[in-house]
């Protein structure tokens, strides 16, 4: 018996593990730049992680869903969001520099993160090496949990 929970135990560790490795080694999915891109959004709110400009893009197997507003996406879904920063010029707000790029794509290994797995990149499309749980799904899931974690809306997409 307690061969059996060490055996288990081990092989649980090696799964964790080999998620985590494959987080690492996420790159963000060829041409992301052809999906449907969301108009400007601006946040001015300082204390807010996207304040500055943003463009939102959504993959074809994720857009049904998306334009629902309800229910679970298919295996394979996937977001981008593109960030930039922002600056006052004349009362008017510019665009910046790029300043970083995340991804959610679903996929059900990515079980402590609801099924998304969830990746941040450096402008120059590196990982980021951020926490995915504590940085990017406790947010996602308390603003979105009856949305399959999705926060943003298609009503503001375009
Ligand atoms: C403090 C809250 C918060 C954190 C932390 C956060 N996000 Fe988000 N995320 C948001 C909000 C709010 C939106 C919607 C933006 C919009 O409406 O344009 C969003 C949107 C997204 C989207 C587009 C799909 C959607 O849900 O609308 C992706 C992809 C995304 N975030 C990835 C990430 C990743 C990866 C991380 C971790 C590096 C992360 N987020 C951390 C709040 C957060």
């Amino acid at each position: 018996m307690k061969r059996t929970i060490l055996t288990i135990t081990v092989a649980a560790f090696f799964a964790a593990v080999s998620i985590a490795a494959a987080a690492a080694t996420v790159t963000l999915p060829k041409g992301y730049e052809k999906w449907e891109k969301s108009k400007q959004q601006i946040d001015n709110d300082k204390k807010s992680l996207f304040y500055g400009i943003h463009y939102l893009y959504v993959d074809k197997k994720a857009m049904k869903t998306y334009k629902k507003g309800v229910g679970t996406y298919p295996e394979g879904s996937q977001f981008v969001v593109v960030q930039y920063g922002i600056r006052q010029e004349g009362g008017k707000p510019v665009q910046g520099k790029k300043s970083m790029v995340v991804l959610m794509k679903k996929d059900k290994r990515y079980k402590e993160t609801g099924g998304w797995l969830f990746a941040g990149f450096t402008p120059q499309g590196k990982p980021s090496g951020i926490d995915p749980v504590k940085n990017c799904y406790e947010c996602h899931v308390k603003e979105a949990a009856d949305r399959d974690l999705v926060i943003s809306r298609f009503a503001d997409f375009r």
